[in-house]
């Protein structure tokens, strides 16, 4: 899938709200899957949010928090990989892109702080009150990795760029979606929440 396409795919599920409680009976679901159930990427959800739920006392918010994490981390090694190919050979305006890309990424890691601090400042009921915040920041940080390929003109070097910030857009994306679902997923685990009156659905 093209990195528009996941946009509109994610746009859609926001949108459209697409059934995903249809699988909230299913008992042989681990909390994990049953968590990850409306991402695009599932496997790559699984594996970034089982270590944590390996902790017994660990819940929702620990998982969200996993998400963040995990996405924070792929887009800060990017920073570095991106000034790291910088090279004296390449015409000066590639360099610069590279410079330019970096600094796109650098906003997008800045909103995922933003929405990591929000995480560790709230009990989940509050996470849920602000869901709409974090969706934001989530498509925000879309946009961000974006308009750091943008920048690049050249076509080698674009593509080694659009490759290694796919796991980052990735896990973005379920990132997005776990934000965007959470009434949902928290329905099919079971957990009671007062309705958020900012929700429009
Ligand atoms: C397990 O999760 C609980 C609840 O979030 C947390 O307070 C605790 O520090 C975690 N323990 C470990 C070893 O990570
Ligand atoms: C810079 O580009 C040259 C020519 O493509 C390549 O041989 C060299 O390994 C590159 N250096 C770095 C640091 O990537
Ligand atoms: C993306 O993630 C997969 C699975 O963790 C890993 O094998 C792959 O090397 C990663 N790709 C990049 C470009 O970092």
């Amino acid at each position: 899938m093209t990195r528009k396409a996941v946009i509109i795919v994610v746009a859609l599920i926001l949108v459209v709200g697409v059934v995903i409680g249809d699988s909230s009976g299913d008992k042989s679901l681990s909390p994990v899957e049953a968590f990850c159930a409306p991402t695009l990427y599932k496997d790559k959800c699984v594996s970034t949010i089982s270590p944590v739920a390996a902790n017994a006392s660990a819940g929702p918010k620990d998982f969200l928090r996993a998400a963040l994490v995990a996405t924070m981390e792929e887009e800060k090694i990017w920073i570095e990989k991106a000034v790291a190919m910088k090279n004296d050979s390449f015409v000066p305006a590639d360099n610069k892109a590279l410079d330019d890309c970096k600094q796109f990424l650098e906003m997008g890691v800045r909103d995922l702080q933003s929405a990591l601090a929000m995480v560790d400042d709230n009990e989940l009921q509050g996470v849920y009150d602000e869901v709409d915040e974090f969706r934001n920041w989530l498509s925000g940080n879309l946009a961000f990795q974006d308009m750091c390929q943008e920048q690049i003109d050249n076509p080698d070097l674009k593509t080694r760029l659009q490759d290694g910030l796919r796991n980052a857009t990735q896990l973005t994306t379920n990132a997005l979606v776990l934000f965007a679902e959470l009434s949902t997923i928290l329905r099919s685990l079971n957990i009671p929440l007062e309705v958020n009156p900012k929700l429009t659905r």
